[in-house]
């Protein structure tokens, strides 16, 4: 067994984050989807793909669709112009934001432009007086949903109210004359199908923390820094990590196995992510009585400095 098989949920796709509200939230967007021209779906820029919810390619069948690479000051700017061209080259509009700033976001009229021209096109030929584009926001909890709305619809946004035929208690949000957003949970399940996925949404802290093990995200989140950004965690806590001699397969303090904690072959280092985290935990003092080095506590923190950006601009998965 793998160290992410024992993390609740890793292995076994049992995380469960929004129970109660997903199925409500899940009949809510089907129920409104027929309003609906154009699905805009949030990602994190740190996380393109496992941010991307399986479920909304089956709601949104059918539908001009959109994508926001949100976060993108988060991440690491070349990877996100290859996620960009990535989904792109799939079939979708995509655009590059940052919701915090505001940078890019007021653009999102044009690319839901864009990504309507045909529907446009085609009720002008009809002599149809265009109606405002109706947009729904989708994303997983913590993508930058709301972060987002506020952003685009400013200060000037104006709830329009009920429409008619429309079931009562839905809220349009008028972002300017183009476009209309539905203001919606937006929140769905992912289906955790690679346990891989369950990990990097906690690692963006989109898991409730309380249901996670801090030092198997801290192992996790060593292998993919030393094979991706090798210098990062050198630079950060000063400690030395080149490649000397063999390298060493550690001995994992929990299971005994040590299986998980081994740094890919190809990352320049001969040190196990259970050793660098102790020489992490050493460098800044996260100690227990009698000078034993606190897994836990140093696990947190570099966790924390990963999602602070301490860390720098880190994108943790490719096409
Ligand atoms: P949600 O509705 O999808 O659940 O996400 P929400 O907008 O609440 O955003 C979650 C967190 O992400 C917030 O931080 C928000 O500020 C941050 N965020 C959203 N978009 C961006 C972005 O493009 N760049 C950066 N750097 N951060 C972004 P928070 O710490 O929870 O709240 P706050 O202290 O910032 O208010």
């Amino acid at each position: 067994m793998s160290k992410t098989d024992n993390v609740k949920g890793y292995g076994n796709n049992s995380i469960n984050w929004y129970p109660g509200h997903m199925a409500k939230a899940k009949r809510m967007m089907q129920e409104s989807i027929k309003l609906i021209d154009v699905v805009v779906e949030i990602l994190d820029a740190r996380i393109p793909q496992s941010s991307k919810n399986p479920d909304i390619d089956e709601l949104a069948k059918g539908k001009y669709r959109v994508l926001l690479l949100n976060k993108s000051d988060m991440a690491d700017p070349e990877k996100t112009a290859i996620w960009k061209k990535y989904y792109e080259d799939k079939g979708f509009f995509v655009s590059i934001v940052n919701s915090k700033t505001g940078a890019g976001v007021k653009s999102t009229t044009e690319i839901i432009q864009k990504a309507c021209q045909e529907k446009l096109e085609r009720d002008r030929k009809k002599g149809i007086l265009a109606r405002p584009l109706r947009a729904m926001i989708a994303g997983i909890p913590n993508s930058g949903k709301s972060t987002f709305i506020n952003s685009f619809a400013g200060k000037a946004c104006t709830k329009t109210g009920n429409k008619p035929g429309v079931t009562i208690g839905k809220q349009w949000i008028r972002i300017n004359k183009d476009v209309e957003l539905l203001d919606t949970p937006g929140i769905l399940w992912p289906k955790f199908e690679d346990p891989q996925t369950g990990l990097y949404i906690a690692f963006i802290g989109s898991i409730n923390d309380d249901i996670l093990f801090p030092e198997d995200m801290a192992y996790e989140l060593i292998k993919i820094l030393m094979k991706e950004y090798p210098g990062v965690l050198k630079e950060r806590y000063g400690i030395e990590l080149e490649k000397s001699g063999e390298t060493k397969v550690a001995v994992d303090s929990d299971s005994g196995d040590g299986e998980n904690d081994n740094i890919p072959e190809n990352a320049d280092t001969k040190f196990s992510a259970l050793e660098i985290l102790e020489m992490i935990g050493k460098k800044r003092g996260c100690l227990k009585k009698g000078a034993e080095i606190d897994l836990l506590k140093t696990s947190k923190l570099l966790i924390d400095d990963f999602r602070t950006q301490k860390l720098g601009k880190i994108t943790l998965e490719m096409p």
